[in-house]
């Protein structure tokens, strides 16, 4: 025999009770509303109370369309509109749905019907509500992303386009020299494009957390060199950077073509966005895995105007960009999501210098087998 546990309503009446061992009402994360076979409300739990602002002890006892005056996005009133107590007696529930609560804002409703037996007159009606603003932010984020991604692609094609046709039309018109200049344009525009792309392919992977990490062994302070050189071939002077690396190093096993590409994107950002002397060191570290004795850090430096203080948790997010000499603003986000994946951290702050500093740490993650 199980045993009943009672609640009153504010006028004293005994309502329908839940077994005492049953999930008592107010921990459900879900709004409950239940009404009685004459739609005045038995139960109402706090997380009803928190999503419609609305006292339990006002809205028991009270009917269900004055308490819960429930509507849909054309400004119907829900309950009138389904009539859950006149209508079609087969039916049974109502699926989740988008309404509004007075003042606009959303829940999702769903509803079931309960009859003592088939076609019977309505029993209970039981509601569920749902808060919506999780779901609306992430919504809100991925049409955000859309908008993003639509106009950093315009920008490139528009100029491809106008370049193209007008060497289509006026071909004649111009100078050799002229013509070289609209075709680098398009050259380099192309190539943002395809960049770009590149670069969304890594967000999605990153966001659904798909980002493969091939693991072989890497010589970090050579691939940091490498990119010094490619930055020196490029035009800058060879003094602007500084590398130095902290011997014994322990032997890292990483993607390099990952690790390529969050040396680059550091790199490229001190180059840019920083001034003076970047400085690059390479050091053994503390792992920042548990269970695991090494790492090998990487810290790059430079003498610019540095990250303001209040952005600083916001460069890694997608989009964030702080100077005008911006590119995309993925570029530090892709960074975190590759140093991420491959078990490690990533850290911003101000180097001794002024300007801005990066730190990542990567965990060595030798093959068992080598342990
Ligand atoms: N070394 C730095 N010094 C000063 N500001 C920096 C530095 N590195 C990054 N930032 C700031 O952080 C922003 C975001 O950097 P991130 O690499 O994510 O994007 P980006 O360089 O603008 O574009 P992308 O890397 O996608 O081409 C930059 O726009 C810049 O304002
Ligand atoms: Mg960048």
């Amino acid at each position: 025999m199980s045993v009943v546990g009672t609640s009153a309503a504010p006028d004293g009446r005994d309502v329908r009770a839940f077994p005492a061992d049953a999930i008592d009402p107010d921990q459900l994360p879900d709004g409950l509303v239940v009404a009685d076979e004459h739609g005045r409300i038995v139960r109402f739990n706090a997380a009803a109370a928190r999503i419609t602002a609305v006292s339990p002890a006002d809205a028991l006892g009270r009917p269900l369309e004055k308490a819960l005056p429930l509507e849909d996005l054309e400004g119907r009133r829900w309950w009138q509109l389904t009539d859950p107590y006149g209508g079609l007696a087969i039916r049974v529930r109502q699926p989740e749905r988008n309404l509004l609560l007075p003042g606009g804002r959303e829940v999702l409703v769903a509803a079931r019907y309960v009859r003592d037996e088939p076609l019977g007159p309505l029993r209970r009606l039981v509601v569920t509500l749902r808060d919506t603003d999780a779901r609306r932010r992430t919504e809100r984020s991925h049409a955000e992303l859309i908008a993003t991604v639509a106009h950093e692609l315009r920008s490139p094609l528009t100029s491809v386009k106008g370049f193209t046709a007008t060497l289509l039309a006026k071909w004649e018109r111009f100078t050799d020299e002229q013509k070289r200049l609209m075709l680098e344009t398009v050259d380099a525009d192309a190539d943002r494009v395809t960049r770009l792309i590149a670069e969304l392919l890594d967000i999605s992977r990153i966001d659904s957390g798909r980002l493969e990490v091939r693991r072989q062994p890497v010589d970090i302070a050579a691939a940091v060199g490498r990119h010094i050189q490619a930055h020196v071939a490029a035009g800058q002077p060879a003094d602007r950077f500084l590398l130095r690396v902290e011997h014994p190093l322990p032997a890292l096993w990483a993607d390099p073509d990952k690790v390529d590409q969050v040396l680059s994107n550091l790199l490229e950002n001190a180059v840019r966005h920083g001034a003076g002397t970047v400085t690059i060191d390479v050091t053994p570290a503390p792992s920042p895995r548990e269970g695991e004795e090494t790492a090998t850090s990487v810290t790059v430096s430079d003498e610019g105007p540095g990250i303001p203080e209040e952005s600083m948790n916001r460069v890694f997010t997608r989009f964030w960009r702080g100077s005008k000499r911006g590119g995309t603003g993925l570029g530090l986000y892709i960074v975190k999501g590759i140093v991420e994946a491959h078990g490690g951290t990533i850290t911003v702050g101000r180097a001794p210098g002024g300007g801005a500093r990066f730190r990542f740490t990567l965990p060595v993650s030798a093959p068992a087998y080598l342990a």
